[in-house]
């Protein structure tokens, strides 16, 4: 028997051993994150935990650390298929070092409009882009025996009301766009899972839709994984179970359990769907190596070697960052006197996004360190804060202790925390139950490094007491904001009070959180606020008058700027695409002070530069992971080339954004734009030019493109799979520079039958190649069957035959190289 043979032989063993009870226990969360275990088939507990920067675990807490990877957007931008398999290898490495089975990840949702808030968790405008990349993740994590589920099928491309919006898409739209990404990894990499999204689609809800998920995902496109909900998704035991959803998370309340097996008995679920979903599952746990008598796909002495994260993540940052301007100041050059860093998140890098991605990182490398590590002995460093964009507090920094009380203020339990985060959702640190918990205290002793007004805050939704030294500041209760029902635990607000302390004086701090009588969010205990603290930094003015002048004093002058957690994050869009904060004042004002003036863009998706032809250099560093200052200074260094190339294009104001509106009106959003978004609606546009084109990034040497060639392969290769070649493109580039580079060679297919329904021209391939000075490199690279197809409706996909122009170059603007096509495709 075939391994697979016996992963079939031990879940029909298994399912027969169940009666309706045992197969409906298997379709529901036990807890947060787990399934059942039943030890009567010899099945172990199954754990799901989130990606996709990280695998954060069973815990939200800092105490249990994660290697924090590069987001989604800094891992297409290195549009590198083999970063993207050694990143999935290294999740499937930190799953198994957290006992997780299954990493909820990728997030391969299209940017639609760059204001939706989990842009940063998302890979591209590109559904060829997000599929290659994320079929080369899923196979990387599967491929160390830990399965995945790419989410959020589909449609999920923006949070306004993310849990009802109906996204109204037509047929082609979605099948040529936000169905794509999923289909290629699908018939690619054969993920083991998929998550259902929130919204509905056309009407349905995802984790209903019987057409999507039951014909299209299972009967077309021969998808044999589970489908589970995104959490707390499933809403209607009959239509979920006939709509082809195998779990509802999280548990253990859920619309399956007694809901389901009642179902079954009334006639209104036949046992035969329960049957299917309940394969499905155990199929899952076989695979994984939880099934007695099934093997492992992976089994453990096949597993590949260790990977070195710290080293990885610092390579995946270096070669996402993109270097989108330069007049030559980048790399630094060797004899610097000084170079002056300025910018807020200079000293705390923002790492990754908002939201159910974050992970608590083994260590934080900021760009202040990092600079100052590789920086030569002569060169003196300088730095000022400038502006500081973030509207909240940071957790307090000092160690602090969380005890669990009972009513009568009895401590049920205690555990130190690193700072002064406190986040347990669906469960308590070990030992501790939600049942008799009635209020949960922070301690700590605050010693102030400086003397001023320091602030101290609340953030959390319920009833606080906050006192220092005993004095009372706060007793009373915190208000929700918003209408997401996860916002008191992804956007809470939050109180701030003001304290005179002195330097080295230190001062006790109490915050008492009382849990309100029906506690929790959807069936599962919830405990989620921070005690925040901020030092005396000065006002506004003076940060910018001090950041101006360490720049004016210095060689060169680094500014970094980003987003915040308010402007970037799961739950809700961006309302505005400009920097938040009073950053573009600072850059603008550093740039009058400093001419070699380098700006580093810390944000996971677009945001305005309204400076940009007025600096040196724009360096865009996205999310960078936990290694973000060391994979910064390689860069800024030269140590590393910007291995950066846009998988998205970058307005230059906010009335050209092809697709702004990201809120429903009467619960519907529609794509009214169709197959028109990113370049494609770039494209069409008379006059207005984005600040930077997709595929568009600097490295730091030159190539010149000499040469496309065209190989038709046989026709006969357009038969059943849709991404067999249909023609090879053979593009020469030569290093014409003067060091050792790299390129991301672009081709792009462009129609010239006139048939104004399609967009100008799409990608259809890339390849990355490197060559030292003066070598000339080969790219070989396929186009696809599916390039040369749309979407016919009742006739599925038809091949477009006739004239096409190839284009080779360096962004999808800039083409240097052009062979027109002929191709004679059977229809
Ligand atoms: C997110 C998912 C995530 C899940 C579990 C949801 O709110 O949309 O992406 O996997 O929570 O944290």
């Amino acid at each position: 028997m075939t391994p697979d043979q016996q992963r079939e032989t031990a879940v029909e063993a298994a399912l027969g051993k169940l009666d309706l009870t045992g197969k409906v226990a298997l379709l529901a969360g036990a807890d947060m994150w787990s399934l059942p275990a039943n030890e009567d088939i010899g099945l172990g507990r199954l754990v799901m935990s989130d990606g996709p920067a990280g695998v954060r675990g069973e815990n939200w807490t800092a105490d249990d650390p994660s290697v924090s990877v590069p987001s989604p957007t800094a891992l297409a931008a290195s549009w590198s298929l083999e970063l993207a398999h050694q990143t999935g290898r290294l999740l499937a490495q930190e799953a198994r070092r957290k006992g997780a089975h299954v990493v909820l990840a990728p997030t391969i949702n299209l940017h639609r409009s760059p204001r939706g808030g989990r842009h940063f968790e998302a890979y591209s405008e590109d559904p060829l882009l997000t599929g290659e990349i994320g079929a080369a993740y899923v196979s990387g994590i599967q491929s160390g025996g830990v399965g995945t589920t790419p989410k959020h099928w589909v449609a999920n491309d923006s949070e306004t009301d993310r849990y009802t919006v109906d996204v109204r898409a037509d047929e082609r739209t979605l099948r040529e766009l936000y169905l794509a990404p999923f289909e290629a990894i699908v018939r690619k990499a054969t993920p083991w899972g998929l998550m259902a999204a929130y919204n509905r689609v056309n009407g349905h809800s995802m984790s209903e839709h019987d057409e999507l998920n039951n014909r299209v995902l299972r009967e077309d496109w021969g998808f044999d994984g589970i489908l589970v909900s995104d959490w707390t998704g499933a809403r209607d035991t009959v239509r979920n179970a006939l709509g082809g959803l195998d779990i509802a998370m999280p548990g253990p309340v859920t619309v399956y359990g007694e809901h389901l097996v009642n179902a079954v008995n009334e006639g209104l679920v036949p046992e035969e769907t329960v049957d299917a979903l309940a394969r499905r599952v155990l199929l899952l746990a076989a695979r994984v190596g939880l099934l007695a008598d099934a093997p492992a796909v992976v089994p453990a002495e096949q597993l590949p070697a260790p990977i070195d994260g710290e080293a990885l993540v610092r390579e995946v940052a270096a070669a996402g960052m993109t270097l989108v301007a330069n007049d030559g100041v980048l790399p630094l050059a060797a004899g610097l006197g000084s170079v002056a860093l300025i910018g807020a998140a200079a000293a705390e890098a923002r790492i990754g996004g908002g939201g159910s991605a974050q992970v608590f990182p083994t260590r934080v490398v900021s760009p202040l360190e990092g600079l100052r590590t590789a920086l030569p002995q002569g060169t003196a460093l300088s730095f000022a804060i400038g502006a500081d964009p973030n509207v909240h507090l940071r957790p307090l920094a000092a160690a602090t202790q969380a005890r669990f009380l009972d009513r009568d203020g009895g401590e049920l339990g205690s555990v130190a925390l690193p700072d002064g985060t406190a986040r347990w959702i669906g469960q308590l640190p070990a030992g501790l139950s939600f049942e008799g918990l009635a209020a949960v205290e922070l301690t700590g002793t605050l010693t102030p490094e400086r003397t001023g007004a320091h602030r101290l805050g609340i953030r959390g939704v319920g009833s606080f007491a906050l006192e220092a030294d005993g004095e009372v500041l706060f007793d009373g209760l915190l208000a929700p904001e918003g209408t997401d029902p996860a916002a008191a635990f992804l956007n809470p607000p939050e109180r701030v009070f003001e304290l005179e302390l002195n330097a080295t004086a230190p001062v006790a701090l109490k915050l008492r959180y009382l849990l309100p009588e029906n506690s929790g969010f959807a069936g599962f205990g919830l405990v989620s606020f921070l005690l925040g603290h901020g030092e005396p930094i000065g006002t506004d003015d003076q940060l910018l008058d001090e950041a101006v002048a360490v720049a004016a004093a210095a060689d060169v002058a680094v500014v970094v700027v980003g987003t915040t957690e308010e402007v970037e994050s799961e739950g809700v869009d961006r309302a505005s695409l400009a920097l938040p904060g009073r950053q573009d004042e600072l850059v603008a004002r550093v740039a009058a002070a400093n001419p070699r003036t380098v700006v580093v863009v810390n944000a996971g998706a677009p945001v305005l530069m309204p400076w940009r032809e007025d600096v040196a250099a724009v360096l865009l560093s996205w999310f960078p992971g936990q290694e973000a200052g060391s994979a910064l200074a390689d860069v800024l260094t030269g140590a590393a080339e910007p291995g950066g190339r846009l998988p998205t294009t970058w307005p230059a104001t906010e009335a050209d954004v092809p697709v702004w509106e990201v809120a429903p009106t009467d619960g519907r959003l529609d794509y009214e734009e169709g197959l028109f978004i990113g370049y494609r609606a770039w494209q069409r546009r008379d006059g207005a030019a984005p600040a930077y084109w997709f595929g568009h990034g600097l490295g730091y040497t030159e190539w010149s493109y000499e040469g496309l060639e065209l190989r038709l392969l046989a026709p006969a290769s357009g038969g059943a799979d849709p991404y067999a070649g249909v023609a090879e493109a053979v593009v020469r580039v030569r290093n014409s520079g003067a060091r050792a580079g790299r390129e991301v060679v672009q081709v792009y297919l462009c129609p010239q039958d006139g048939d104004v329904t399609r967009p100008g021209c799409a990608l259809a391939g890339f390849a990355v190649v490197t060559a030292a000075p003066g070598e000339l490199a080969e790219a070989r690279i396929e186009l696809p069957l599916r390039a040369f197809q749309i979407w016919g409706g009742v006739d599925g996909w038809v091949g477009r035959a006739g004239d096409y122009q190839v284009r080779a170059g360096r962004s999808v603007a800039d083409l240097p190289l052009s062979v027109a096509l002929e191709v004679p495709l059977p229809s």
